[in-house]
């Protein structure tokens, strides 16, 4: 197994980066070379996918070092505009690392796609017809897919749903539960609930409105968790235990307060997004299916559990609707999502599914251990000096120098760097 162990990673320059990855064995010669010359989706291409195209729009792509998930080390792509968020990721990962990792786990990969029914006569009658005849909607659904049964997926259940509109009036909406294999699968299940809503209506009597796929995927869940012996935690001055404290009591706000579940939460994206965005998926709608898990109780909370258990370590824990794709879509059309995936060196959606999750536990790791501690500022700054060093010219084996004393003297500008790099006058 390759380590995700990468010592000194960040203090090397980006072509020194690509070296140390491609002489570790997670970067190809193709790989570094479509990353040394940041190489894009072409514009061509641009212009097949979306309309209207005008160019491309390039984000910053980079990796997070350190983590260890289900005993198998990964190097994690992320692609991200935010300072800070890869550094917090992979120190949170290497804090869990040394406490044995992340475990993770899905609970099937099953996606919805609904009918609506409206102007049921006789809602109970119409229920019974869509049961007895649940195999055949799932008969017609393959039909309208073969290729999808082919692979080894299809229709697989068939769920009658009840629902009171706020007008009073109690619809039908019939869930066809798909197994979509590696794909997110968006376009089967719009194509197989549109070919099951003709013998919906006839079974029920009613009228065929919405034939859509559900984005609240709470049949397919992947979470994480980790346990941290307290002194794993310990930051300069701040005791392990003490940590440990407040970041239950940074999760206990979290789940009590809106305020606060937001920004926390908020954290917890930063890194499935990152992720996300790095392997070509549709973040909008796992954000969207993220948020209304976290509402599921009937109020919204925090998405990550934090406890103390009784030997004094620090448990976490991540649970989200999680329909990745590794194949389909525009997967495979952008040269950096091909390196992503090359990274990751995954097989199946549901092993990416439960990265992405235990990401999201680290990214929140991270911002919660520096907001108990010496906040997140400090952090910022140090990296901001990186930059401004940068800027102001300094050559690689001189940006910590620099940047290091602008944060010392309070000064972090570019002709605060150039005067020390120009040395004494
Ligand atoms: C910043 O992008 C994310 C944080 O605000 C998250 C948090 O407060 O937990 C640091």
């Amino acid at each position: 197994m390759v380590s995700s162990r990468i010592p000194g990673l960040h203090q090397l320059d980006r072509m020194g980066r690509l070296q140390r990855l491609h002489d570790a064995g997670w970067l190809s010669d193709a790989d570094v070379e479509s990353l040394a010359d940041g190489r894009a989706l072409d514009s061509t291409r641009a212009d097949k996918i979306i309309e209207n195209a005008l160019g491309v729009y390039a984000l910053p792509f980079g990796v997070a070092t350190n983590f260890r998930i289900n005993a198998r080390d990964y190097l994690i792509p992320m692609v991200i505009e935010e300072p800070s968020v890869v550094a917090s990721a992979s120190h949170a990962a290497r804090i869990v690392r040394a406490a044995g990792g992340f475990a993770a786990s899905s609970t099937g990969r099953l996606m919805v796609g609904q009918v609506q029914l409206l102007e049921v006569p006789d809602l109970e009658a119409a229920e019974r017809e869509i049961r007895l005849h649940g195999d055949a909607l799932i008969g017609l659904a393959n039909d309208a897919h073969p290729a999808m049964v082919r692979r080894g997926g299809g229709a697989r259940g068939v769920e009658v749903h009840h629902v009171l509109a706020d007008d009073g009036e109690e619809m039908l909406v019939l869930h066809l539960l798909v197994d979509t294999r590696d794909a997110m699968g968006a376009n089967t299940i719009n194509t197989m609930v549109e070919a099951v809503a003709p013998a919906a209506e006839i079974l029920s009597g009613g009228r065929a409105c919405l034939r859509i796929l559900s984005n609240y995927t709470d049949h397919c869940l992947a979470g994480a968790s980790c346990t941290i012996a307290a002194d794993l935690l310990t930051s300069g001055d701040y005791d392990g235990r003490q940590v440990v404290d407040g970041i239950v009591a940074a999760g206990r706000l979290a789940e009590a307060d809106l305020h606060r579940a937001v920004t926390h939460n908020k954290g917890v994206m930063n890194g499935v997004d990152a992720v996300l965005i790095a392997t070509g998926n549709d973040w909008r709608a796992i954000e969207a299916a993220a948020h209304a898990y976290a509402s599921r109780s009937g109020r919204y909370r925090s998405m990550t559990a934090w406890r103390k258990d009784e030997a004094g370590n620090l448990v976490g824990n991540l649970e989200l609707p999680m329909p990745v794709g590794l194949v389909g879509g525009s997967i495979g059309l952008n040269p950096g999502t091909r390196v992503a995936h090359a990274l990751l060196g995954l097989s199946r959606a549901e092993e990416l599914a439960q990265v992405v999750v235990a990401v999201g536990l680290a990214q929140n790791l991270g911002a919660l251990k520096a907001l108990v501690t010496h906040g997140i500022q400090r952090g910022h700054m140090a990296l901001q000096a990186r930059s401004v060093a940068l800027l102001a010219g300094a050559p690689s084996a001189e940006v910590d120098r620099v940047a290091k004393e602008l944060v010392k003297r309070g000064d972090i500008t570019v002709a605060g760097a150039r005067e020390l790099l120009a040395g004494p006058a």
